[in-house]
């Protein structure tokens, strides 16, 4: 059902308009359909896909260019276009950087009140000390530096080291409550704490306490994401999506509070229909090749390509192999979306 048009603002009287600014008031009809359009929101998420082998070059040139004490972090964003692409958005919520890290060099120490991830795309011998925990960086890891924990980076490898760094960044700009405190080296208390959770079924538990760390687990090697994902493709063949959550092993909660992660194993000549979901949804390939379709968009995506998909769009996924599986990372911002009552999923 179309619904009425309503009076725009050049219909007003140019002096009423300017009584009204000089007030500091706007009136709302104008505007009402852009802010509540029927039916459906009308995003400023574009899909939009990145190509690893296009933006590593470049990465790796700045590198040259610039030395890590005058980047602090040597990222490249992926921005969205439909956002602009100096706001460094991916979507509405998500931010996504690629990181290089030269052998030897190390990203100082610091916290901030977004929350990152971090997906390891390439390169050996390189770590994130998060919270004095000792993670290692290898293909495929997960590992969080959730809001508030300390981290830094170093390198003891010899090739260059990227991962993809997924954050809220812009959701937490956006409630102005985006600020980092910068600190020095820390001293490495554990190496990976989060092991003890790596066997599923069973948590720390000494003399009967149970962690109330918000953040347990903050390293999913990706070696035991794999596994799990293989062996549900063989244990439960008919299953929807062959899909694995990242969760706090404590609470069985999403891993962090407003970005929802997962990872997917598209079966060998596997079609995967995805209903549409109100959160826009980023999909990273750790192996194997994927088309992504979605409505007009569609992206042929090869490994460490990574493309992002706004909300309320059903979306096709297709392995490109008939033979090899296809590992895929996702993230979205569901966990968000569930705490604030907004989120919906539509079956066609
Ligand atoms: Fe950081």
């Amino acid at each position: 059902m179309s619904l009425p048009e309503l009076g725009r603002l050049e219909d007003l009287p140019q002096d009423y308009r300017d009584a009204l600014s000089a007030q500091n008031l706007v009136p709302l009809w104008p505007s009402l359909r852009a802010v509540l359009p029927p039916g459906k929101p009308i995003p400023r998420t574009r899909a939009t896909a990145w190509n690893y082998q296009t933006l590593r070059p470049l990465l790796l040139k700045a590198g040259e260019l610039t030395p890590m004490e005058k980047a602090e972090r040597r990222v490249l964003v992926l921005a969205n276009p439909g956002h602009g692409l100096e706001k460094m958005q991916a979507s509405s919520t998500i931010y996504l950087g690629m990181q290089l890290l030269l052998p030897g060099e190390w990203a100082p120490a610091h916290r901030h009140t977004p929350n990152a991830v971090r997906m390891i795309v390439e390169g050996e011998g390189a770590y994130t000390t998060v919270d004095g925990e000792k993670c290692e960086m290898q293909r495929g890891d997960l590992i969080l530096t959730p809001t508030g924990l300390w981290h830094e980076h170093g390198h003891e490898g010899d090739k260059p080291v990227i991962w993809l760094d997924v954050l809220d960044l812009p959701m937490v700009y956006y409630m102005e409550a985006s600020y980092v405190t910068e600190g020095k080296a820390q001293t490495i208390s554990s190496d990976a704490a989060g092991l003890a959770y790596q066997r599923g079924g069973v948590v720390p538990a000494p003399m009967f306490t149970r962690s109330e760390s918000a953040f347990p687990m903050l390293r999913y090697p990706w070696v035991d994401v794999r596994a799990a994902l293989q062996t549900l493709a063989r244990t439960q063949p008919e299953i929807d999506a062959v899909q694995v959550a990242y969760i706090n092993p404590e609470t069985g909660a999403d891993a962090q509070k407003i970005l929802g992660f997962s990872a997917l194993m598209l079966r060998p000549d596997e079609t995967l229909q995805m209903p549409a979901r109100s959160s826009a949804t980023v999909f990273h390939v750790i192996e194997g090749g994927a088309s992504v379709l979605a409505e007009a968009s569609s992206f042929a995506l090869g490994e460490a390509d990574t493309c992002c998909i706004p909300g309320y769009t059903g979306i096709t996924l297709v392995n490109a192999s008939a033979t090899e599986p296809a590992f895929v990372f996702m993230a979205d911002d569901a966990p968000l979306q569930k705490k604030l009552g907004v989120y919906e999923v539509r079956n066609a």
